[in-house]
């Protein structure tokens, strides 16, 4: 059994790439060059929504870039929303944007999605950037696995030939996620989802375990090789009096029986959510970098 384990922490690598953001933008400034300006899609008054779109508002804040907010009522229709996208795309003074997810039900994702402009898409989330993480000219990075890779990268771990096993193949996270430790990554790559037999088999298997699913304590100790490094991308709110918002955040990964057989793990929170953050300044960056 592994004595110690190392923690990846999202929250401080997240901090320093903010810091180099933050320096670009100052250097922008002098240089006479535009800001950065995301712009942020908010649609109803969902919790969880509008904590994670607070968190993205003080990141511009903390690193310099202009934002814009657009709240619209749970109501609106898709035509609305759609126009909203169509003036953005046109709008000279925002260099990138995301829709806030979820969306309500009589909205169709993929149809919204398919309206932002693949070169103002800082999210990732177009066919067209999804398309180009196998490209040798990557566009912009899907921000969660992006964060993931640049986290690892950034702990020098080489993924060359290592065992990856991925849990959940969503568009947003899994998916895209095993393209790029494939592609970029050079390794070998199991994606695992909801219709897997035998999910244990497979985890016990990982060099390094990815799980996405938002299902809280999912992986337990029995699941985990011994050395493994485990990355735990879900985030789930879970109900917790004794906490100041009433809720506490729960990964997909049991961090307390997992850890001790693990050689370096991510927490919740402090782990892949503020990476996530950081890939969207990363991006909204490129994005007005490419347009100088
Ligand atoms: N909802 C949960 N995660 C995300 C994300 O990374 N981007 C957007 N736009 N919505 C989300």
């Amino acid at each position: 059994m592994a004595t110690s384990y190392q923690i990846l922490d999202g929250k401080k690598i997240a901090a320093d790439i903010k810091e180099e953001i933050a320096e670009k933008v100052r250097q922008r400034k002098s240089a006479g060059k535009r800001i950065p300006h995301l712009g942020i899609i908010l649609v109803g008054d969902d919790g969880a929504s509008t904590t994670y779109v607070d968190g993205k508002v003080r990141a511009c804040k903390a690193v310099g870039f202009n934002y814009s907010l657009f709240r619209f009522a749970e109501s609106i229709t898709e035509e609305r929303l759609g126009r909203q996208i169509e003036q953005i795309n046109a709008d000279d003074e925002i260099d990138g944007f995301i829709v806030q997810l979820p969306l309500p039900p009589h909205i169709s994702v993929d149809r919204i999605t398919d309206r932002i402009r693949p070169d103002k898409d800082v999210d990732g989330f177009t066919n067209q950037n999804f398309g180009s993480i196998t490209s040798k000219h990557p566009l912009l990075m899907p921000a969660t696995p992006f964060g993931v890779v640049e986290l690892l990268r950034r702990y020098q771990v080489n993924l060359q030939g290592k065992h990856c096993v991925v849990v959940g193949a969503s568009r947003l996270v899994g998916a895209p996620l095993s393209m790029m430790l494939t592609e970029h990554g050079k390794a070998t790559v199991t994606i695992c989802h909801k219709y897997t037999n035998d999910l244990a088999a497979h985890t016990r298997m990982a060099d390094i375990l990815l799980v996405g699913v938002g299902k809280p304590g999912l992986i337990q100790a029995d699941m985990v090789k011994e050395g493994a490094i485990v990355v735990d991308i879900g985030t789930t709110r879970v109900e917790d009096p004794s906490k100041p918002g009433g809720y506490t955040l729960k990964g997909d990964v049991q961090f307390d029986t997992v850890a001790p057989k693990c050689s370096l793990i991510t927490p919740v929170p402090g782990g892949i959510g503020p990476m996530t953050i950081a890939s969207l300044l990363l991006n909204t960056l490129t994005a007005t970098e490419r347009r100088d």
